[in-house]
C-alpha cells in the first residue's frame, strides 16, 4: 500500500512530502523534468525568431518560432554556460548569439560558429549544439517536456469531446488580453490537490459558484477524471448562463470560433485541458478562456502564471474590459492561494496527520497523487 492508501479510506500525503528539500529536488527530476508542462500559446511568438523564456524549477527554457516549427532549447550556452536570453520575450535575428564570446546557434539549437575555433579543429560542432527539449503544440497551446524521451503526444491523451469542443473555438486565433503571476508560500502539490476537487468550492468561492455548476464540477472529478499526464477538462457553467464570469454573462463580445459565426452553444459544451501531477489547467467558454500554469519554486513556495485569452480581433475597451474579463478568476485564484498558504502553515505542525478524503468529492486527489507516487517510484 502507498502512503495515501488506508484500509477504508485514502488521504493526502504525510507532512514531509510538503516540506522536505531532498524530496523537492527529486520531484524536479522525476516529475517536473519528465511530464508535459504548459508553457505558452502560439500567439505569443507569431513570427520567425520570436521567443519567450519559461522557467521550470532551476531550468530556463527558450521557446522559439523557427521557419517550420516551434522549438525548445535549454537557455544555456555550450561554451561556458551563459544564459543566452535574459528577457521574458523578444525577437532573435536568424541566429542565437551568445553575448559573452559570440558563439552562434541556429534557431534549432545547432552550433553554427564557435568564434575563432573552426569546426573540427579541436572539436566537432555537432557535439555542442544547444540541448533541445520536446515541444508539442496542441490546438495552439505549447507544451514542453525536459525528459530524455518525450511522453506520449498531448493529443493522444485528450479525449475526443474536449478536442472537438476546443476545435469549435479556433484556438490558434486567440490573443492574450492579460497575464498575472501569483506567488504562494505553499508546496506545489497543494495547488494540485486543490485544483482537482470542488469539495471546497461552496465554502471558499461564493463568487465562482454564481456561474460555476459546482455539482457538475464535482461529478466531473468523480466520473471523468483520469490519472493521465494530460487530459481534457470541462469547467461547467450553469445551463441558463452564458459564461464563467461574475454575472454569468459574456465578458467579451467577440465570440470565439464557430460561436462568432452564429453557431448555437451546445448544452454540454466544455473546452479545456489539464496537466498533472505538475498542474496546469485551461478552461474555455464561448467568449474567453483562461490558462493557469502552476510551477515549483521551493518546497514551500510556488508560482502560478495565468493568461486570459480572447478572440484575436477583439478590441480592448470595445469588445471587452480587462477588469471585467479577469475579475472572477482573479478573485478565485487569490482565494485558493490564501487557503493553500494557510494549509501549508497548518500542516507544518508536528500535529498534522493526513485525514480521510471523501471518495465522492475528492477522488481527483487520489488519481493525481497515485500518478505522482508512480513517477516518484513509490506507488507499490
Ligand atoms: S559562454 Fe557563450 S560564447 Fe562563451
Ligand atoms: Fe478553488
Amino acid at each position: 500500500m502507498s502512503v495515501i492508501d488506508h484500509e477504508n479510506y485514502f488521504t493526502s500525503l504525510p507532512r514531509d512530502y510538503y516540506l522536505d528539500e531532498g524530496r523537492f529536488a527529486d520531484e524536479l527530476t522525476r516529475v517536473w523534468n519528465t511530464q508535459w508542462v504548459y508553457a505558452g500559446h502560439v500567439s505569443q511568438i507569431p513570427r520567425r525568431g520570436d521567443y519567450f523564456t519559461f522557467n521550470i524549477g532551476s531550468e530556463s527554457i527558450l521557446v522559439v518560432r523557427d521557419e517550420d516549427a516551434i522549438r525548445g532549447v535549454h537557455n544555456v550556452c555550450r561554451h561556458r554556460g551563459l544564459q543566452l536570453c535574459d528577457q521574458p520575450t523578444g525577437k532573435l535575428p536568424r541566429r542565437i548569439v551568445c553575448p559573452y564570446h559570440s558563439w552562434s546557434y541556429g534557431l534549432d539549437g545547432k552550433l553554427l560558429k564557435a568564434t575563432r575555433q573552426a569546426d573540427g579543429e579541436f572539436f566537432d560542432y555537432r557535439d555542442f549544439g544547444l540541448f533541445t527539449v520536446h515541444v508539442d503544440v496542441w490546438h495552439g497551446f505549447i507544451f514542453v517536456s525536459l525528459a530524455d524521451e518525450a511522453p506520449a503526444p498531448v493529443a493522444s491523451m485528450i479525449d475526443e469531446k474536449a478536442t472537438a469542443d476546443m476545435a469549435l473555438l479556433d484556438p490558434t486565433r486567440l490573443k492574450i488580453a492579460h497575464e498575472i503571476t501569483y506567488y504562494a508560500d505553499a508546496n506545489w502539490k497543494l495547488l494540485l490537490e486543490n485544483g482537482v476537487e470542488c469539495y471546497h468550492c461552496p465554502s471558499v468561492h461564493p463568487e465562482f459558484c454564481v456561474s460555476l455548476d459546482a455539482q457538475e464540477m464535482s461529478d466531473y472529478y468523480e466520473d471523468d477524471y483520469v490519472g493521465d499526464l494530460v487530459q481534457g477538462l470541462v469547467i461547467p457553467v450553469k445551463r441558463e448562463l452564458e459564461s464563467l464570469s461574475m454575472t454569468g454573462n459574456y465578458v467579451s463580445k467577440k465570440l470565439l470560433g464557430e460561436f462568432g459565426r452564429g453557431a448555437a452553444v451546445p448544452d454540454d459544451f466544455g473546452a479545456g485541458f489539464m496537466t498533472q501531477p505538475g498542474y496546469a489547467w485551461g478552461g474555455f467558454h464561448p467568449d474567453y478562456g483562461m490558462v493557469a500554469s502552476t510551477l515549483p519554486i521551493s518546497p514551500t513556495r510556488s508560482k502560478m502564471i495565468c493568461w486570459w485569452f480572447v478572440h484575436e480581433d477583439a478590441e480592448e475597451g470595445i469588445d471587452y474590459d480587462v477588469d471585467e474579463l479577469v475579475k472572477l478568476w482573479d478573485i478565485t485564484n487569490i482565494q485558493d492561494l490564501h487557503i493553500q498558504e494557510r494549509q501549508q502553515r497548518g500542516l507544518s505542525s508536528q500535529r498534522y496527520l493526513p485525514g480521510p478524503n471523501s471518495p465522492s468529492q475528492e477522488p481527483g486527489i487520489r488519481a493525481a497523487l497515485r500518478k505522482y507516487l508512480e513517477m516518484m517510484g513509490e506507488a507499490n
